[in-house]
């Protein structure tokens, strides 16, 4: 089984003021899928221009402050929900063209959070689908979170990796990004930055520029814990290029692929 993430950045335009797909990346992506055509799939995809500026906007998993603010949250949530819902039916319609029998299942309906982690999540579902040889698709979605002061909170496609990847100990786990892997510095500002091969631990990060540790989800740094998390258990997984053609489907059928993996130890 392998677990595949397709980052926010990759699949839609992240710098664009209005939520835009790129489709060139998305059509293609879906195609080296359907090439490759794993035994065993799911998909976690994150949720870029599509959820960010408004899970930003409304401050979503950020301590409410009034009665006021809570309204405008309750708004906020449903309007993050709606956008993502959006870009993973584009997700499914991509992938649907290519023969992949995607089934989209939406965190917000099945997921609670606590504190802003993931607290309950009813995975047998998703392990009957793939069972079943479909491809379940999950995505950075808001959630409900049980602690008061936050009411909602925002669960990152690598916080849902680290969760299934947990339950299900699935063989492989690619991240599918907008860069060749982790570098020392951000590689698209300091043409200086060195990709690094492997990452065992936080101390490996002490070095990274705090530049990468941008958006709403942690950014880089945000998406190495969580891996780092996963690795401590048993599941290393690896950040390639997905936005390189060929990367994706050299990687599901497990050729080599420039790229970092993170190990947990070295
Ligand atoms: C964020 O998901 C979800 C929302 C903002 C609602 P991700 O954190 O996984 O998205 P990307 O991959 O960074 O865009």
């Amino acid at each position: 089984m392998i677990i595949l993430k397709l980052g926010g950045s990759v699949i839609t335009r992240k710098d664009s003021e209005e939520p835009a797909i790129d489709r060139d990346n998305l059509e293609r992506i879906a195609s080296e899928i359907g090439n490759a055509s794993p035994s065993s799939l799911m998909i976690v995809h994150g949720a870029g221009s599509f959820g960010h500026p408004f899970a930003g906007e409304y401050r979503i998993g950020l301590e409410i402050e009034n009665e006021e603010d809570l309204r405008r949250r309750r708004f906020g949530f449903a309007l993050t929900q709606n956008w993502v819902k959006k870009l993973n039916s584009n997700v499914c319609d991509a992938l649907l063209a290519e023969g992949i029998p995607a089934v989209s299942m939406q965190p917000s309906a099945f997921i609670r959070a606590h504190a802003g982690r993931i607290s309950h999540a009813d995975i047998s579902l998703i392990r009957s689908y793939l069972e079943e040889g479909m491809v379940p698709v999950v995505y950075g979605d808001v959630v409900l979170d049980s602690d008061r002061r936050l009411k909602f909170s925002v669960i990152s496609g690598d916080q849902l990796i680290n969760h299934f990847s947990l339950r299900l100990m699935p063989e492989r786990v690619i991240l599918g990004t907008d860069v060749d892997g982790v570098y020392t510095r951000n590689p698209k500002k300091h043409p200086d930055a060195r990709l690094l091969d492997v990452i065992g631990s936080l101390d490996d990060l002490e070095s990274l520029d705090g530049t990468l540790n941008t958006d709403v989800t942690g950014g880089m740094v945000g998406k190495i814990r969580e891996l780092l998390l996963l690795a401590e258990k048993g599941v290393e997984s690896e950040i390639i290029n997905a936005a390189v053609p060929g990367n994706i489907e050299r990687a599901l059928l497990g050729e080599e692929v420039r790229g970092t993996r993170i190990t947990g130890k070295h």
